[in-house]
């Protein structure tokens, strides 16, 4: 496999773009190295814009729409800005068994949102995964990155109020 010539830096100067040359360049620009340099953006930018993937296919000399299918294909990239705080559910088979439908659908009730959606205010997301990888505790969901097995509607509905509500006070406070 032959490493491919490495184009200009972003014009935008945006520091945040670096990060993703630099595992570019780890990768010698590569272009099986497409998933890991995905997985970079998003944990730079926290979602993956289409200026984001645009500039990964050119970097790495691979059609937009292989970059646009590749991060789509996977339930780990999102499109749009998350709120402060987010919720994946998984709805792999095992934890659909186990109710992650009515986890979802009672989240997003409680924050008068849609599954994939995003609160007015920014402070909560709701997301849906395929599988967590770790079944043997479904239902499973994931908080601000932290796993919960065997949860309830009503348990991490509880728990989501919590954080989002000490948000919403941290925010209050800064605005005096
Ligand atoms: S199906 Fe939910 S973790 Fe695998």
């Amino acid at each position: 496999m032959t490493a491919k010539k490495q184009a200009p830096p972003h014009p935008s100067g945006d520091e945040r773009y670096k990060a993703i040359d630099r595992t570019m360049k780890r990768f010698k620009y590569q272009k099986d190295a497409l998933l890991e340099v995905l997985n970079a953006a998003q944990e730079t930018f926290g979602y993956l814009s289409e200026e984001l993937l645009f500039y990964i296919s050119q970097q790495l000399h691979v059609p937009f729409a292989r970059v646009y299918g590749v991060a789509t294909f996977y339930h780990m990239f999102t499109f749009e800005p998350l709120g402060e705080h987010n919720c994946i559910v998984c709805a792999g088979t095992a934890c659909y068994v186990k109710g992650a439908d009515y986890i979802a659908r009672y989240l997003a009730d409680a924050f008068d949102i849609e599954p994939g959606g995003t609160t007015p205010d920014g402070l909560f997301s709701l997301t849906m995964a395929r599988c967590l990888g770790s079944c043997g505790l479904a239902p499973v969901v994931v908080l601000d990155g932290e796993v919960r097995g065997k949860e309830t509607a009503e348990g991490i509905t509880a728990r989501v109020r919590e954080v989002v509500a000490a948000s919403r006070e941290h925010l209050q406070e800064e605005a005096g």
